[in-house]
């Protein structure tokens, strides 16, 4: 589903920061409501443990978990890969997965595909467990920057090559409190990329 810009514009408070709003706050929660039920269906009376990637999965965890009907379990890894900027760097674990996978139905979860290394690291590191099967949900999926071979299994929206803040979705730890996905002005991350 490919995000076609929103004719929802950015909220006064926002303007200087945000060039506009990609994803409003209704798009995205009819696209979720969506990804529920298609998971619903796939993992009908299946036990499910949901592994969440942190900080940027939070408000799409929330609302994605309580429209499930399954005995659910529910786990987090810690990673960050950026400092202030949005260039990419090395992949720290923040913090270690502490449910036990092994032989059950994992579901990995995280706020966007880029480049895909998060993905891939992460979804090695689960493999080692050895579940009984693994799949990836993103809600936001930026094709354009992709360089490891990784494709999720539940994507929410196609997004094109912007900085994109929200919705969980920081940039420097901020506006993540958003209800929409906004486009970042460029001089935010430029000066924060100095
Ligand atoms: P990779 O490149 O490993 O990226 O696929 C995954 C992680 O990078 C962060 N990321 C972003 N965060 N706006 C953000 O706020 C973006 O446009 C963006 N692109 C990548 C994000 O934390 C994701 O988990």
């Amino acid at each position: 589903m490919p995000a076609a810009p929103s004719k929802v514009i950015v909220p006064k408070y926002w303007r200087g920061e945000l060039e506009r709003v990609l994803i409003a706050e209704h798009e995205i929660q009819t696209r979720v409501a969506e990804l529920a039920r298609q998971l619903q269906h796939d993992y009908a009376r299946r036990e499910l443990v949901i592994v969440a990637l942190l900080n940027g999965t939070v408000m799409f965890l929330a609302d994605l978990v309580r429209h499930l009907e399954l005995p659910l379990r529910l786990d987090f890894i810690g990673v960050s890969s950026y400092g202030k900027g949005t260039t990419p760097g090395r992949l720290h674990v923040t913090k270690e997965l502490k449910v036990d996978v092994r032989g059950r139905d994992v579901l990995l979860i995280d706020d966007i595909l880029d480049t895909g290394r998060t993905l891939k690291a992460v979804s090695a590191k689960l493999k080692r467990f050895r579940p009984r099967s693994l799949k990836t949900c993103v809600l936001l999926n930026k094709q354009a920057r992709r360089v490891e071979k990784i494709r999720a299994d539940y994507i929410g929206f196609q997004i094109e090559d912007f900085f994109v803040v929200g919705y969980g979705l920081d940039f420097a730890e901020q506006y993540r409190n958003l209800p929409f996905i906004g486009v970042l002005h460029e001089k935010i991350y430029l000066a924060g990329n100095k």
